[in-house]
């Protein structure tokens, strides 16, 4: 007789082999694949532990777990993600957006309210673009990035996010910026040194895009570099230059934009105390 796999078997047993293959959240990505799977939340499957899985669904199931044992994000695999609570979808075209982001997004709402002018540099999945634009009901957003896949992507996202309206999606490359002036400029832009990706988490440096990681000059903040210099000429007098940047880079950006002739420059830390942000503001 086939043997039977409950809901509650299948999760133990790829709990167990998502952890020999390096996965700390081998358990919780086993349930939000399952919960994927058979078209039920977590919950519902704490609700269903002795449900038998059909042969279907154990097929459809088991190729998720394959990709995932591969080290693919959870997020490419269910093609969705959430960013300030909005939905988004991601593929590998696209860095998947990170929590840490949304700090950049506080600050930028702290600076500017009512129909100010807001330029994202490298928008990529248009996380922060359609952020803005979501909480800025009066301001104009233009989004850029150098790659077409993201450009396509991202405005897809601001469609599904109602604000399609209110972003101008362009291809622009941030080292050759020319429009504006704003009253705001963001960026995330691609920040690891060459020398690091090789120790990024294989999720990282195996699925996500290099063009969106790998950060020019050998220190990584090329991208810093350029948009402190074209700030005096992107920004309106008293606009805001803000920035995310990478672990240890923090105080270095701020002397960038000091250096560009930029006032006010500050750090902002994230949620784990880390510096993350850096802003500074054209005289
Ligand atoms: C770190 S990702 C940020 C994506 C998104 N803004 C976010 O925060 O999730 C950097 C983005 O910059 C884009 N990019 C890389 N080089 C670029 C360039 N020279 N000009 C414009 N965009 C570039 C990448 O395609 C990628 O979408």
């Amino acid at each position: 007789m086939a043997e039977t796999w409950t809901v509650l078997k299948v999760l133990r047993w790829t709990a167990d082999y998502f952890r020999e293959k390096g996965i700390e959240s081998g358990r919780r990505d086993a349930e939000v694949l399952l919960a994927d799977t058979l078209g039920l939340d977590r919950v519902g499957l704490y609700l269903h532990f002795d449900r038998p899985l059909s042969a279907d669904e154990l097929a459809a199931y088991r190729r998720l777990v394959a990709r995932r044992a591969q080290r693919e994000p959870l997020q490419y695999i269910l093609g969705e993600t959430e960013f300030w609570s909005l939905p988004l979808r991601v593929t590998p075209e696209v860095l998947i957006p990170r929590a840490d982001t949304e700090v950049l997004v506080e600050e930028a709402l702290k600076k500017v309210t009512g129909a100010v002018g807001i330029l994202d540099v490298g928008t990529g999945s248009g996380a922060i673009a359609i952020a803005l634009a979501h909480e800025l009901p009066e301001a104009r957003v233009e989004a850029v990035d150098i790659s077409p896949a993201a450009l396509v992507l991202a405005e897809e996202n601001s469609g599904r996010n109602g604000v399609t309206e209110r972003i101008h999606f362009r291809r622009a490359d941030l080292y050759q910026l020319q429009g504006g002036p704003y009253d705001l400029v963001v960026a995330n832009p691609p920040y690891i040194p060459a020398t690091d990706m090789d120790e990024l988490m294989p999720e990282v440096r195996d699925h996500e895009p290099h063009l969106a990681l790998r950060g020019g000059d050998a220190d990584g903040l090329a991208a810093y570099r350029t948009l402190a210099t074209a700030a005096a000429s992107l920004l309106v007098p008293g606009g805001w230059l803000l920035v995310e940047v990478g672990i240890g880079q923090a105080e270095a950006v701020q002397r960038l934009f000091a250096e560009a002739g930029l006032d006010d420059c500050y750090l902002r830390d994230d949620y784990a105390g880390i510096p993350r942000v850096v802003g500074g503001r054209k005289s």
